[in-house]
C-alpha cells in the first residue's frame, strides 16, 4: 500500500480478530521497519516486549483497564522508553559514525559530552521527554508500516504502568508511553467514520506563535 494511503486509511481498532494470527515473520518485519524511524542522535532509546501468548495477553488486558482488544489481538506490543539509552547506544552509534564517514575520530569526544549534556541527568525530565519522545515515533512507524502490509493496529495509554511494569519484569526506570494491538478486523464490525480532526488554521501558525 501507498504511503499515503496508509496514512489515510489507519485507524484505531476496537475489534480485533481472535481467530486470525499475524503471518509468520510479520511481527518481525514491522519491528524491523519501526527500527528505521529517526531518533536523537540516532540514539534509539526504545525496547518492546511483544506480547502474544494468550496467558500473558490476559495478564496485560487486566493492566490495561479490562481492555478487550488486549486479549483479542494476536499481538500488543508494550513500547518502552529508556532513559538510559543514551549511555547504552552512544558508543555505538559514534562507532558507526567513524567508520562511515560522518564525523572524524577526533570529534568523538565532542559529540559524547554534547548528547550527555543535552539530556541531562538520567532521571531528569529532559532525559524522560527524550525516551519518550523516540519511542513514540517508533510506534507511530510501527502503525504505518502495519497499515502498508494490511495490519490494523490500535494505540492505548489506558493502563497502569506499575502494573505492567510488575507482570513483565519491566525495570523501574524505564517509561512505558503506550502499548500498541495489531492485528485483522474482527468480520462482521463497521468501523465508524474517523471523528473530529480541527482544522488547521485552529493550531497551525507562520513564523510565530498564535494563542
Ligand atoms: C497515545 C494514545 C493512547 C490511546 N489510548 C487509548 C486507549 O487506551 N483506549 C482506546 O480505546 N483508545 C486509545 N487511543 C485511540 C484513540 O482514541 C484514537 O486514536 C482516536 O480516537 C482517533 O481515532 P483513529 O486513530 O481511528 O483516527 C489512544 C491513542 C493514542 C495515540
Amino acid at each position: 500500500m501507498e504511503t499515503l494511503q496508509a496514512i489515510k486509511e489507519r485507524r484505531a481498532i476496537n475489534f480485533f480478530d481472535p481467530a486470525r494470527p499475524l503471518p509468520p515473520d510479520a511481527l518481525t518485519e514491522l519491528l524491523q521497519l519501526a527500527n528505521l524511524s529517526p531518533s536523537s542522535f540516532g540514539l534509539q532509546p526504545w525496547k518492546v516486549v511483544a506480547v502474544t501468548d494468550p496467558e500473558r495477553k490476559k495478564t496485560l488486558r487486566r493492566c490495561a483497564m479490562n481492555q478487550q482488544k488486549v486479549e483479542e489481538a494476536p499481538a500488543v506490543l508494550i513500547m518502552i522508553a529508556d532513559p538510559n539509552g543514551v549511555e547504552e547506544n552512544m558508543d555505538r552509534m559514534l562507532e558507526s559514525w567513524q567508520e562511515l564517514g560522518y564525523m572524524k575520530p577526533e570529534m568523538r569526544k565532542a559529540y559524547s559530552e554534547m548528547m550527555l549534556g543535552l539530556y541531562g541527568a538520567r532521571d531528569s525530565l529532559t532525559r524522560r521527554l527524550f525516551a519518550v519522545k523516540n519511542t513514540a515515533l517508533f510506534a507511530m512507524t510501527f502503525m504505518i508500516a502495519a497499515k502498508g502490509t494490511g495490519i490494523e493496529t490500535h494505540p492505548m495509554d489506558g493502563f497502569d504502568e506499575a502494573c505492567i511494569k510488575k507482570e513483565f519484569n519491566i525495570p523501574e526506570d524505564k517509561i512505558i508511553p503506550m502499548l500498541v494491538a495489531a492485528g485483522y478486523l474482527k468480520p462482521g464490525v463497521n468501523l465508524l467514520p474517523r471523528a473530529f480532526r480541527r482544522e488547521l488554521d485552529e493550531f497551525v501558525s507562520y513564523q510565530s506563535y498564535r494563542k
